[in-house]
Parts: structure tokens; sequence; C-alpha cells
């Protein structure tokens, strides 16, 4: 059996919170209790904290609620056929990416993972996705009109997932940096990361990943270089966590058909409800360049616009960030 499928075993007997000894986790799972050592410190490298007395064995530092496809599919409604749930893996993105290049897939069939050991942010940055805490899909998209078509794609999914937490779980300061983050009071709650190409029929194949805090536990989030939350910090209860992904999974299907249907211009009134930067001074950066403006928020097409000495331009890529009113700190 490979170390993983030990790995994942060790956690399903562990995911009740309550001590094991190491010598019932050795008979469950027929191992040495020096393999359940060795898998132990296994667990954490995937970010997964485990206590440790003497006397009593080994738990979690919390319960975890595992990922389910029959729990999902129950709160999505959507055919079983358009889910898969993963343990742990490299990166969902790579995996689904994979798996379209082999198979046909239905859209909106989403790939989820408990954890992912090579999990990709943008710029090339990691994104930290500790075991069985966090919600880390990718979904399958294909753009019949093309690549043309994709432009404000990644900011009509990041509006989906800002509702879910605003109108869904009444989570109060949600905003949207553009072109994709999400954000509750300034602090980073979910990212995106769309990998698109064009395929022989003209066509778009659209990976969209997304990675949403749920809670993070202190020691993983040691390695994140900006502000950070999560959703449970902001919640009475904490979240159920198989509900939650069906309740994404079946609102992300829902708002890329509406996108396919009509593109993004039905989303632009209600991205200035949401838009995190409408007219306050920001700063673009495009590579070496640097524009200082007023933010007008975005067109029809999801451009940013930027109002510099009297004029609105528009912007396609670029990273976009507050200035203060001195304008020295950004
Ligand atoms: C960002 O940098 O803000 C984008 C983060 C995107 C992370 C998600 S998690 C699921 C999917 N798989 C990956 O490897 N990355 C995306």
């Amino acid at each position: 059996m490979k170390i993983e499928q030990r790995l994942e075993q060790l956690i399903k007997l562990l995911s009740d919170g309550e001590f094991h000894s190491g010598e019932a986790l050795g008979q469950a799972m027929s191992v040495s209790r020096a393999a359940i050592n060795q898998y132990i410190e296994k667990l954490d490298e995937l970010g997964i904290d485990v206590f440790s007395v003497s006397g009593k064995g080994y738990r979690l530092a919390t319960s975890i609620e595992l990922l389910n496809a029959e729990d999902i599919t129950a709160t999505s409604r959507l055919p079983e056929n358009m889910l898969n749930v993963s343990s742990i893996v490299g990166s969902t993105n790579d995996d689904l990416k994979q798996l379209s290049d082999t198979q046909q897939l239905p859209q909106g069939y989403a790939i989820l993972a408990e954890a992912q050991t090579q999990g990709r942010g943008r710029r090339g940055k990691q994104w930290i996705s500790p075991f069985g805490t966090n919600l880390y899909i990718s979904l399958y998209w294909r753009l019949e009109e093309g690549l043309g078509r994709a432009m404000g794609l990644s900011l009509a999914v990041g509006l989906a997932i800002a509702r879910v937490l605003r109108e869904q779980l009444d989570i109060e300061h949600v905003a949207v940096k553009w072109p994709n983050d999400v954000y509750i009071n300034d602090q980073k709650v979910a990212g995106i990361l769309i990998d698109i190409d064009s395929l022989d029929d003209g066509s778009a194949r659209c990976v969209i990943g997304i990675g949403i805090n749920l809670t993070l536990p202190e020691t993983a989030a040691q390695s994140i270089d900006q502000a950070w939350t999560d959703v449970n910090s902001h919640l009475a209860l904490p979240l159920q966590r198989n509900q939650f992904a069906g309740r994404i999974h079946q609102y992300l299907v829902s708002t890329l058909e509406e996108y396919e249907n009509a593109g993004f211009a039905q989303f632009a009134s209600l991205w200035r409800q949401y838009d995190k930067f409408d007219n306050k001074p920001v700063r673009l950066l495009l590579g070496e360049r640097k524009v200082d403006g007023l933010c007008r928020g975005v067109d029809e097409t999801g451009a940013l616009l930027v109002e510099v000495d009297g004029g609105v331009k528009r912007f396609f890529g670029g990273e976009i960030s507050v200035r203060s009113a001195d304008a020295t700190s950004y």
C-alpha cells in the first residue's frame, strides 16, 4: 500500500478528534507502532496538528469533517458524475487538466481535494493547502466562443464566491479585488487561478482553480506573506465543509452558465457593490510601469477602469493596490 493511502487510513481513524493509542492504531491498520510514529510525523508535513500524550496516544487538534462526494452532491443537487473527491494531490488544477486531456468532461465537472502538496497560486506563488481544513476545488469549463470570451471570467467567479459568503452565510465586509481575489475586512479569504488554453475547434478550455480558507491552522499560515483570514473566524458556528462545498459547486455552475450565455456585462453592476477599490486612489503595477489614479470600477468586459489625469483608461492586466492618503505606502 502506498504511503498516501496509509496516511488517509490514519487520518480517517483520527478524524473524530478523540485519543487513539499507537497500539490501537497499529492494529486497525495492520502495521507496527513504529510505522504509526513515522506516519504521525508525515501528518505534520501535511499541516495537520496532532497532539501526542503519553498513556493516551494521539489525537487531532480538532476533529475533521472529511470530504464526501455523496454529501456534497446532496447539497449541490448536481449529477453525481460531476464530482471527484481526492485525498492528497499535487494540485487539483493539474489533475483536472490531465483528466480532461484523456476524457470528455461535462461542463462544471469538479475535482476537490483534502490537501495539495503543490498547490499553485498566481504569479508562481505557492497556495498553502493543509489537510482537511479548507476548500481546494478546480472546475472544468469549455467556452464555446474561445479565448476572447474569457476576459471577465475570473471576475464572475470571484463574485460568485463573495456572494455565497455575503448572501448565504451572512458575513459582512466581503469584497472582491480586481481581477479575482476575495476579501473579508481587508484580509484575503479566497484566491482564484484560471488556466486557459485554446482547443483545435476554437473553443477555450478553462480550468478554474479556487482556494477558500475555512479554518487555516496557525502553523500552516505562518508562510503566507499577506493579510489573510478564514471563513470560520467570521461565523458563530463552524461551517459544515461538505455542505459548503456543495453550495459553492452549485453556485459556480449556475454563474458560469449565466456567464457563457450573456458574458460579464450582467455582473458589472454587482461588481460595483462588492468592489474593494471603487472610487479609491489606486496604484496599478504593469511589470516595471506604475499607474496612479482613481479606481472607477470595471467596464462591461471586466477591464479595470482607472481615472488618470482627468481621463478614464481601461486596463486588462496588472496588480492593483490601494494608495494611502499620503501616497507613500501601498
Ligand atoms: C491566488 O494566488 O490567489 C490563487 C490561488 C488558487 C488556489 C487554488 S486551490 C485549488 C486550485 N489548485 C491549485 O493548485 N491552485 C488552485
